[in-house]
């Protein structure tokens, strides 16, 4: 395939739109970038350590082409979160495909003002942090950022639009009843992903919880895993844009979520050895939407190869028998204003009375020597860790099942 033409027409609309992505290009199409180091200190200006650091590069136009044709999960349901408000049925029916595939989409789970509003403030968080990162050297690979990696709590529970209209939100409340059962789920904060134009590698697969089940004898394979039992956690990413088949769709592989390999490790392929298909396992939804998903339920993040930013911000909850130690990440006067339930979930992130929580996005990089550090050190997927009582309560599961195994 011949290279584009490199003249001003082969880059019109990308010189535009490339304020928060590809590197910036002069009329002529060339990049304003210099090598040596010295950038201007602009939020339009990013440092390319890729060689397809430019949207116009033959393989980032080939991958392009190649991903607007394949993407998508073919025959994907999509769920109307409009109509789940009034069918029950409805709601069951998504918790069923939440079940059987370890995630769901829903459509319309913010519209109207609601949308806009969190548009907006998602995108003047994206801003702050990009601030942090003229580079855009990213906490989740080039170009890519977690929201909960850069804040100075691991959340953005201090961000009214967050706790109202995520942590908060009525379509998923309908839906999460019937996946756990019970309303008694227990949000533990939230925060998502964006990712730039630009961010053109894959991110590898991954399940967003490690197993603290099967581990009752380091010496001896487990027998019993986080991925035997029902779902232990469930994570609400909201689509601020329409999820394209270029612009770095999140990518789920259906029925991994109870998925093992003999001895119940985590073993999900590493990009290079990852299957075309499952490359191609992307939920396409509109703006508004919300993909639902068992944290065990093998994703990741896929390039972003559009003119724009996508950005998921999202609200993480734990089954009621599920426990995490916590920090206390949402003000006080942020929790005031949620509802009956919201406050119900969020009661163990709510800050005391007169407790400071620090909020913002990590701004000491240089003092660690640069941003690359500050942003690599933020914590990917941290273990989690266990009260002593929800600890045993699994220890003696997984040494009974063991003794079991053994008869
Ligand atoms: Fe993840």
């Amino acid at each position: 395939m011949a290279p584009p033409s490199r003249g001003k027409a082969a880059y019109a609309g990308i010189e535009e739109s490339a304020q928060l992505g590809w590197r910036t290009l002069d009329g002529d199409g060339n990049t304003l970038q210099n090598n040596q180091g010295s950038f201007p200190q602009d939020d339009s200006v990013f440092a390319a350590k890729l060689p397809f650091g430019d949207p116009m590069h033959p393989d980032v136009v080939a991958l392009r082409e190649h991903m607007a044709e394949n993407n998508g999960i073919p025959g994907l349901t999509v769920i109307d979160g409009q109509a789940v408000l009034e069918d029950d049925e409805l709601a069951k029916r998504a918790a069923a495909i939440f079940h059987r595939d370890g995630f769901v989409a829903v459509s319309r789970a913010l519209v109207g003002d609601d949308l806009t509003r969190m548009q907006e403030a998602s995108d003047k968080q994206v801003r702050e942090m990009m601030a942090l990162d003229p580079f855009r050297v990213g906490n989740r690979g080039s170009h890519r950022y977690s929201f909960g990696g850069a804040s100075h709590t691991g959340h953005c529970s201090h961000v009214a639009e967050w706790a109202e209209l995520l942590f908060d939100n009525e379509v998923t409340r309908r839906i999460m009843k019937h996946i756990f059962d019970s309303e008694n789920y227990i949000c533990r904060g939230g925060g998502g992903d964006f990712c730039l134009a630009g961010s053109v590698e894959y991110q590898g697969l991954h399940q967003d919880m490690g197993d603290p089940v099967g581990n009752a004898d380091p010496n001896e394979e487990p027998v019993i895993g986080i991925r035997d039992g029902p779902p232990p956690a469930c994570t609400c990413n909201y689509a601020m844009q329409d999820l394209t088949p270029v612009n770095g769709p999140i990518r789920q592989v259906p029925g991994t979520h109870t998925h093992r390999a003999p001895g119940g490790r985590f073993n999900a392929p590493n990009v290079q050895d990852e299957p075309e298909w499952m490359k191609m396992s992307t939920v396409l939804v509109p703006a508004g939407s919300c993909v639902m998903r068992d944290v065990r339920c093998w994703h990741g993040g896929t390039p972003n190869l559009s003119q724009e930013e996508r950005c998921l911000p999202n609200a993480e909850f734990l089954a009621p028998w599920f426990w995490e130690n916590m920090q206390h990440s949402m003000p006080r006067e942020i929790y005031d204003k949620l509802s009956p339930h919201g406050q119900l979930t969020c009661r163990y992130i709510v800050a005391d009375e007169d407790e400071h929580i620090p909020v913002g996005y990590r701004m000491n990089a240089e003092a660690k020597g640069g941003l690359e550090h500050a942003f690599h050190e933020s914590d990917e997927a941290s273990p989690l860790s266990y009260e002593e009582d929800s600890a045993s309560i699994w220890k003696d599961f997984v040494a009974r099942k063991t003794q079991a195994s053994k008869l």
